[in-house]
Parts: C-alpha cells; structure tokens; sequence
C-alpha cells in the first residue's frame, strides 16, 4: 500500500527536571535532585546566587523568603536578600517545610554540595547563573567551582554540563572564560538577531508561550557557537499535552516540574 503522508518525525526531547523533580519535593534542594534521579531523570536544571561572604548557593528568588523560614529565624532582615547572608546563616535555615513537612529541615545547598550529589547519581546538570549582574565575578568562581568538582573534565564538558542564563553578557563571560563549556541562552532573541547569539552559546532557550514551529525551525537553521545548529530547550511545560505539542515541533529540551508525567508523554 502507499505510504502514508507522515509529518517529520523528530528525536524526543531531553527532559529536565526544573530546580529537580520540584512538583514533588522542594525546589532547589538535594531531595529534588533524588526525586528526579527516583524518577529515572537524568537531566536536572538549578539556580545559582552567592552569599555573603561568598560562598556559591543554589537558590532560585533572590531573596529567601519563599523558599525558606528566614522570616522566622532573623526577623530583623527585611528583605531577606541572599547576598546579606553569610552561608553560616544560610545553613541554619529550613529549605523543606514550607513545601510540605516532610521535608522538614531540608537544606539550601551548597553549588559543592549540589555538584557532589548529581555526580552521585551519575546525573547532568543545568546550571543557571540566576541574576549574575547582582554578582560580580560569578562567571569565573562557578566555572573554579565546577573545575575543582571535577566538572570540566572531557566527559562532563561534552555529555553533563550546560551553563545558562537570562543574562546574555554572563553568558559571553562563561564563553570566554571557558569556551568548551557548551553554553544557553535564556529567551527569544528575534530570529534576526540570532547569529549574535551565536558568538557564544549553544543553547536558545524559551518561554514555551512563545515557540512556534517556524521559530524551532529558525532557530534550528543557525549554528551556534560551537558549529552545530543551535539547540531550543523550552521551559516551563508541566502540561503533558503542551509538551506533546512541542515534541512534535522538535525541540530539543523540555524543563518541567513534573519531568515523569512530560516524559511520558514525550517518548517515542
Ligand atoms: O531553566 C529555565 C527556567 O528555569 C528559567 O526560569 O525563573 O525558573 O529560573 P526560572
Ligand atoms: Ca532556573
């Protein structure tokens, strides 16, 4: 029989836990990281600050009042910015309760810590530098970071990493510094603009309102900075049908808070 007219089949998408599998444990925490691995996802996404004296956390707002009892333990601080806290003070703070109780005593890591536990469970990390105009320097202390962890050894710098931000300055900084480390660019630059991006990043990576299949295929059409054409993860899909949607228009990369559910509705 004839064949049947088909449209293009794509290879699935990767699927990233954001700030881990953070529909089911709190985010940015080593147990969403657990969580994500319990689930079978290799690929977890995080947000990286610094704190007062320095140190490298992994936090997504940057306050922290959201995410933790701040408010509680020092009441005086308003506004509870994570660059006015030591890491000490950080430490003593709970990262899980306000998630559920069970995570009760759930701790802001460490980025040493975060790196140790996703290399534990052999998984691939996603590191965004969240707000790095707030951190001058950021670029080169993550990049130390990853190095002293053993994160840019051959088979992390070309099978586990990606460094991504909003930030496109930052992104051009990590490039420079480091231009095996492949590289994401946080938003939806005009496709005319896109060949700018591609001085220094691999990555275009969206809103998922605003991907098209035309803008997957422009995107597609131009190399990044390390000659291959450019790849498109798009976040935030915890819709299974929505991630359906965007599979069959071949991104490349889904983030998600429910990596299980969109993976499953994702495989080929
Ligand atoms: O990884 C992309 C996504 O995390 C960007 O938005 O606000 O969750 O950091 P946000
Ligand atoms: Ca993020």
């Amino acid at each position: 029989s004839a064949p049947v007219a088909q449209a293009a089949q794509h290879d699935e998408p990767v699927v990233v836990a954001h700030r881990g599998a953070s529909a089911y444990a709190p985010e940015n925490t080593l147990a969403a990281v657990d969580k994500a691995d319990d689930l079978g996802i290799t690929w977890v996404e995080n947000d990286v600050q610094r704190t007062k004296d320095g140190e490298l956390v992994v936090m997504h707002d940057t306050n922290l009042t959201r995410t933790t009892n701040v408010e509680d333990v020092f009441p005086d601080r308003a506004p509870w910015k994570v660059s006015d806290f030591t890491l000490a003070e950080i430490k003593k703070l709970d990262a899980g309760s306000w998630f559920s109780a069970e995570y009760r005593n759930e701790r802001v890591p460490t980025l040493e810590q975060y790196l140790d536990e996703v290399e534990d469970n052999d998984q691939r990390l996603l590191l965004e530098l969240k707000a790095p105009e707030l951190y001058p320097g950021i670029e080169l202390q993550t990049l130390d970071e990853l190095k002293r962890e053993g994160w840019l050894n051959r088979t992390h710098v070309s099978r586990k990493l990606i460094v991504q931000s909003f930030n496109a300055d930052s992104v051009r900084t990590v490039h420079t510094l480091r231009s095996d480390v492949k590289t994401g660019f946080l938003g939806t630059p005009a496709v005319a603009d896109l060949p700018k991006y591609a001085e220094f990043s691999d990555q275009i990576n969206p809103n998922h309102g605003s991907v098209t299949p035309d803008y997957v295929d422009a995107v597609h059409a131009v190399k990044g900075v390390h000659g291959k054409p450019f790849e498109l993860f798009t976040w935030t899909v915890n819709d299974v049908s929505t991630a359906a949607r965007l599979a069959d228009m071949g991104v490349d990369g889904i983030i998600t808070n429910t990596p299980d559910t969109v993976r499953d509705a994702t495989e080929r």
